[in-house]
């Protein structure tokens, strides 16, 4: 069924597991997706980026409302989030589209306006019931919080979050987007500092690059909300390269999304039980 993702956040913060955030791009992410936290018996969150919805033509009516469709139709969890948004029109119209949480990411911002943005749409957001991720890099930080080599401080994060008010927290510990190796070093002494330091959930952004057992030793550490995209692009693209290179009269798309989507459904079920603490 569909869920909300502070309950799934929740959950696995109590348990000291890990939930599995994953990007949406097609309806294919999102069944892929779906199929492999029910193969595996976990919940998910289906997250929806910016960036996704202007691939769809800045419309985020019919991604939301077809991940929506699949959750529902889910044997377990499945949570709609959307992630870093910086457009507000946006994150209305994604709340209005109903989701259940968004990753307000201001993050490029000077701090003192990250903080007056991050709090003035938290507030708003949480009038609606709408649970919020922010994210907290480097001070004065130009590329934003997770370019390789950024930190955030922990007295820093606990001040940012008691200003906000956010629900949970997106930090900048070693990893950075769309690796496709996974070499990343995760500093695990700072998350378990960002831990002790923060009040809320901790989230991990560019999950991709980090491997199975750093992936464990993060959410051993403290990390809650691990977020993983580039992966199953792997997936995806690997598998159509693949049919198309011994099939060159294909015409029906099913034929090599049929194949990219399993693909996908079996990198996200392993990664699904490495978040949730299992062997894989
Ligand atoms: O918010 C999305 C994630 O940070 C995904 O990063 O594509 O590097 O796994 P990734
Ligand atoms: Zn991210």
């Amino acid at each position: 069924p569909a869920a909300a993702t502070s309950a799934l956040v929740t959950a696995a913060r109590e348990s000291r597991h890990g939930v599995a955030a994953f990007n949406v791009i097609t309806l294919e992410h999102a069944e892929a997706i779906t199929a492999a936290a029910e193969r595996t018996g976990l919940p998910v969150v289906l997250q929806i980026s910016e960036n996704a919805v202007r691939f769809h033509g800045g419309r985020v009516g019919p991604l939301v409302a077809g991940a929506s469709a699949i959750a529902h139709g889910a044997s377990v969890p499945v949570a709609l989030h959307l992630d870093h948004v910086e457009d507000e029109d946006l994150l209305r119209a994604g709340v209005a589209a109903g989701v259940s949480s968004v990753m307000v990411d201001a993050s490029k911002l000077p701090y003192e306006e990250n903080v007056a943005t991050t709090a003035r749409i938290t507030e708003w957001a949480h009038s609606r019931g709408v649970w919020v991720e922010a994210e907290l890099g480097e001070v004065g930080g130009k590329d934003g919080a997770h370019a390789p080599g950024v930190r955030t401080d922990p007295a820093e994060a606990a001040a940012f979050t008691a200003a906000t008010g956010v629900d949970a927290l997106a930090v900048a510990v070693g990893s950075s987007h769309a690796m496709t190796e996974r070499t990343a070093r995760l500093d695990l002494e700072l998350i378990g500092r960002l831990r002790a330091a923060v009040a809320v959930p901790l989230v991990l952004h560019g999950s991709s690059g980090v491997a199975d057992a750093e992936l464990r030793a993060a959410v051993a550490a403290g990390m809650v909300k691990v977020n993983i995209g580039t992966a199953l692009n792997i997936a995806f693209t690997g598998a159509v390269r693949e049919h198309l290179a011994q099939d060159d009269r294909v015409v029906d798309p099913r034929r090599y999304l049929r194949p990219a989507r399993d693909a996908m459904t079996g990198v996200a079920a392993h990664l699904l039980d490495v978040v949730a603490g299992r062997a894989g």
